[in-house]
Parts: structure tokens; sequence; C-alpha cells
């Protein structure tokens, strides 16, 4: 019995990480209204191996898209061992397509009085849907960016959050009660849609307002994204008679992203 007890616990954990829980993660973060940073995500896969920058032995070519999903996907592990192989290879081409057209770019002037409000435009494409999120952060590092509010900036008043239909959306930040403030540096857009056999790709933008910080000085922007790659294909979805979409590589999979904008330089002066 002893013997059996390191499985049993792994049994046990398995099914508490699998189990569709309410506000699991695959569907974005419904339940959680704070600043997120990039660390969060330690089960998605990196879209460059600087985002590890420093990390020990190989653990940053390991955590790329490349060796994390897709050669699980093509080598039929899990839940892909289900798949044919023509079509494992098929999926590979759709999570490829998606990523490729996945992109994330920040805007912002690049210079600013101390304390001078400015106005930061995030501009996203792709990206699985039926959500995705994305913060302000400081670095394009997954384990040391911190919530832009970190290094001096302030978020002030609520993001406006523009998503794929143009239209302005509240529900994900309104679950935040307005006197505990709603100047969020980390936002989920839902209503994403992609569809890679099809090859139509999500869109959305986030405004943020800040206010630059008191000390003059050099100073980065980067915007932090986190989105998924297999709800986009038929392939990469399990529909499951009673909990509905299920993911294909499972809920602790490697289908999630962590990309990260160019970084922008701002001058406080
Ligand atoms: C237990 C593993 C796990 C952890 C931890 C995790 N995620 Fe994910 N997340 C996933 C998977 C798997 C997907 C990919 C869904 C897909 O491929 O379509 C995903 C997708 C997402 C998406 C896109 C939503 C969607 O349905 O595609 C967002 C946003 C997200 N995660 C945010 C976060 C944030 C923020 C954190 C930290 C607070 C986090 N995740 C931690 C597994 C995880």
């Amino acid at each position: 019995m002893t013997r059996n007890r390191p499985a049993l616990l792994l049994a046990v954990l398995a099914s508490l990480l699998l189990a569709p829980a309410a506000w699991a993660y695959p569907g974005g973060t419904p339940g959680f209204q704070t600043d997120a940073a990039p660390y969060c995500a330690g089960c998605h896969s990196s879209t460059s191996a600087q985002d590890l920058a420093g990390a020990t032995g190989d653990r940053a070519t390991k955590e790329l898209a490349e060796n994390k999903h897709l050669a699980l996907i093509r080598a039929g592990e899990g839940g892909y061992a289900k798949l044919s192989a023509p079509d494992r290879e098929t999926l590979v081409q759709h999570v490829q397509a998606l990523d490729a057209a996945t992109t994330v770019k920040l805007s912002a002037l690049p210079k600013a009085k101390p304390g001078e409000e400015v106005t930061v435009k995030v501009e996203l494409t792709g990206g699985a849907g039926p959500v995705v999120g994305v913060a302000l952060v400081d670095m394009p590092h997954r384990w040391q960016a911190r919530p832009i509010p970190g290094s001096g900036w302030q978020v002030v008043g609520t993001p406006r959050i523009l998503g794929q239909d143009f239209q302005e959306q509240m529900e994900w930040i309104e679950r935040r009660p307005e006197a505990a403030g709603r100047n969020l540096a980390f936002v989920n857009v839902t209503g994403i849609l992609s569809d890679a056999a099809k090859g139509e790709w999500g869109r959305a933008d986030v405004v943020w307002t800040l206010r630059a910080p008191d000390e003059p000085g050099t100073y980065s922007l980067v915007a932090a994204y986190w989105y998924g790659t297999e709800k986009a294909s038929p392939l990469g979805v399990i529909e499951d008679p009673i909990r509905g979409k299920m993911l294909r590589g499972g809920y602790a999979g490697a289908s999630g992203r962590v990309k990260f904008s160019p970084v922008l330089t701002v001058q406080v002066q």
C-alpha cells in the first residue's frame, strides 16, 4: 500500500489539475480581477528563448512551444494519442499558423514629463479565443516581469477594452467593485475567435492611460500577451457530451502561450 502512495497522490493531483474547475485557466481568468504577471502561467509555452534569459541549463529552450507543445503532438503523447499521424500533423500546422498570426504591438510616445498622463495602446491579433489576456509589464521576461505600477508608472482609470467586434467591453472588469479602483494593468478580452482551418484570426485593442513616473529617467514598457492555441483547431478540442469542449492537450497542457511585445523605451524628463 505504502508503495502506491506516490502514485495515488499523483492521480489525485492530476485529477485536480485536469478537472475543468470554474476558475480554470483555459478560458482566461474570469474570476481574478487583479494585476497578473507572466510567471503565473507555468503551463504555457514560450515564443522566444529570450523570454527566460538566465534560466539554468536548457530550461529556456525546453519552454519553447516547439519543444514543450508541438513535440508532444508529433509524438502522439497523452490526449494526442487518439489522433492519427496525419491529423496530428494537421493540428501542428493549425497551431503553427495561429502562432504566426498572433501578434502584440504596443505604442506610446517616446517622451513624457514626470507625472504626465500618457496614452498606451496595445493591439492584439490572433489567440485561439474565446478569451485572451494582456498586461503592461516592465520587461519581456516570464519570471521577472512585474506589473507596470511596480516600476513607477500608475494606471489612471479603467483601461478601455475593445473586443473583436470593436465594441467596448466592461463585463470582465466590472466584476471588480468600482470603489476598489478598476485601474488594473491586466485585463481579459472576451469574444475572441480564431479559426486556423479557415485562416481567420481574432483581434482586439486595449487602451491604457498611464501617469509617468515622478523620477526622471529611462523607462521600459512592454505588453505581455497570454493566449491559447488549440481551441483554434477542430482537432484541438474534444466534444464531451457533458462537459462540452475539452482541450486535446488537457487543462495542464502546454498549448497556452506567453508572448511579449517589442520593448518601448520612454524618456521621462
Ligand atoms: C494548469 C496550467 C495553466 C496555468 C498554471 C495557467 N494556464 Fe493559462 N492556459 C492553460 C492552457 C492549457 C491554455 C490553452 C488553451 C488553448 O490552447 O486553447 C491556457 C490559456 C490561457 C489564456 C487564453 C484563454 C483560452 O481559453 O485560450 C489566458 C488568458 C490564460 N491562459 C491566462 C493565464 C494566466 C493569467 C495565468 C496565471 C494566473 C495562467 N493562464 C496560468 C493552462 C494554464
